[in-house]
């Protein structure tokens, strides 16, 4: 008996899936189809899957050309599925050709031609259709932005908006982008939604007229340096019915997504302390992170982190909360640590701009710990440890690029979803703005006073 296999997402079933089992089929006497796994999608980058495993295996059973159903997990596993299987013939459309070689050494390798005109990518667009982003900001983390929206299918950056012309046409010509605009309205007409990404005490402005404008925001954090700004641009958003988005990359990891639950499970029994700390140590005094007047300083900067972490961990409703701080010459904190302490618990924060510390995050509970190496915000591995270390388990998760497509996709996801995949909830951004402010009025006291 000729025995083919052949992998693939099957997204959206379609035409070029069909022909490709049929052919695949007619090739031998028994076909193998190798469905991706959501997790091994989500780890080759393949971030906008539609369907869900369940669904995608059905497409392919419908089909009727499949004599076996496999699931693909992981790089490497054609390998071991071709010897398992005793398989003689791997199959795959001709978009890959070439990348198979590599198994002639276990069977021969078929690269049939696609069908043209048609892919899952395709039908998601045409589905969902594409979001228009546009840019508010020229700085570094907007390029960063950009760059990682490459990985992300149904949504465009074409615009970038800025108050410095000759700083906004390099940078949409760097960037690829169609134009540039120095008028914010002109902008907030010309796309569906905006990435903001200005210096933070301008983002309360920004987001409350995209909001007014119908349009849906993907905010840098911190979103504001206020509570009630932020429960304001929230509601308004509400109002609104558009889709309001606190840019805290950590939060859209594959990773974190997993350690938060993980940790909440009772494996470490009751969590009694989160330790979390950011540091980015920084030494040109010239950059906006020194400067008061642009929500310069490690908190304003950093704190968003250790407090998304501490905050999904240990809720919003501690009792008491306690700073310290090194103030620098540009009289921004340079250094800070945030204690807060719960009912039951306790959370500490530390941020630094001027001070290197280990970049780490250990949760810690009754029964054991987690610890999370730095750098833990661009989430990838962690190991949960106990007394017995013979029952110490590490557990890895890719992390791709620096993360931002990550928050692009549940970003999107959220706007065509409708809402119901939020990750930063409004609470926990609140709470987050509520720190902040308390934190600046405890250093203004304390600048005054040194005065
Ligand atoms: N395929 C094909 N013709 C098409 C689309 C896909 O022959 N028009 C083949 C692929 O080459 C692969 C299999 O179908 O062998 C499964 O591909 P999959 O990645 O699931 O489909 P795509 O439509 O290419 O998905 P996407 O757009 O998400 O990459």
């Amino acid at each position: 008996m000729k025995k083919v296999i052949t992998y693939g997402t099957f997204d959206l079933f379609h035409e070029g899936h069909y022909n490709i089992l049929k052919r695949a089929k007619e090739l031998g006497d028994y076909l193998i189809v190798g469905v991706t796994s959501d997790n091994y999608d989500k780890s080759r980058g393949k971030l906008n899957v539609k369907q869900s495993l369940v669904e995608r295996i059905e497409n392919v059973k419908k089909s009727g050309f499949a004599d076996e159903i496999i699931v693909e997990e992981y790089l490497g596993q054609k390998i071991e599925d071709i010897k398992k299987y005793n398989v003689d013939v791997f199959v795959i459309g001709s978009d890959w050709y070439g990348k198979f070689d590599y198994l002639n050494e276990f069977c021969e390798v078929i690269y049939l031609e696609r069908t043209k005109g048609i892919s899952s990518t395709k039908l998601r667009n045409s589905e969902r259709g594409i979001l228009n982003i546009g840019c508010v900001g020229a700085g570094r983390i907007a390029k960063r932005m950009i760059a990682e929206s490459k990985f992300v299918s149904g949504i465009n950056f074409d615009y970038v908006y800025g108050r410095n012309e000759e700083k906004i046409k390099k940078f949409a010509e760097d960037n690829y982008l169609s134009g540039y605009t120095t008028s914010y309205d002109e902008l907030l007409n010309k796309v569906d939604a905006v990435y903001i990404a200005t210096p933070h005490p301008t983002h309360y402005e920004y987001v409350k007229k995209a909001i007014l404008s119908k349009k849906h925001v993907l905010c840098e954090k911190p979103m504001t340096l206020s509570a009630s700004q932020t429960k304001e641009l929230f509601e308004l958003a509400k109002a609104n019915d558009v889709v309001l988005y606190e840019a805290i990359k950590t939060s859209y990891s594959p990773a974190f997504k997993r350690l938060i639950p993980f940790a909440k499970s009772g494996v470490i029994g009751n969590i009694k302390d989160v330790d979390a700390t950011f540091t980015k140590l920084l030494s040109d005094y010239s950059l906006r992170e020194f400067d008061p007047n642009q929500g310069g300083g490690s908190v304003n900067e950093l704190i968003t982190y250790p407090l998304i972490a501490i905050f999904k961990l240990l809720g919003t409703k501690y009792e008491n909360i306690d700073f310290f701080t090194c103030i620098g010459k540009t009289n921004v904190d340079e250094y800070s640590k945030v204690v807060l302490k719960y009912k039951d618990s306790v959370a500490t924060a530390s941020v630094g701009i001027g001070v290197k510390k280990d970049g780490n995050l250990t949760i810690s509970g009754t029964k054991g710990y987690i610890f999370v190496p730095a750098p833990w915000w661009k989430t990838e591995f962690f190991e949960v440890n106990f007394e017995d270390q013979s029952l110490n388990e590490k557990y890895y998760y890719k992390f791709n690029g620096d993360g931002l497509r990550y928050e692009l996709t549940d970003f999107y996801m959220s706007i065509v979803n409708k809402k119901d995949n939020i990750v930063v909830d409004e609470e926990e951004s609140i709470a987050i703005a509520r720190v902040i402010e308390q934190f600046n009025q405890y250093l203004n006291e304390k600048i005054n006073n040194k005065l």
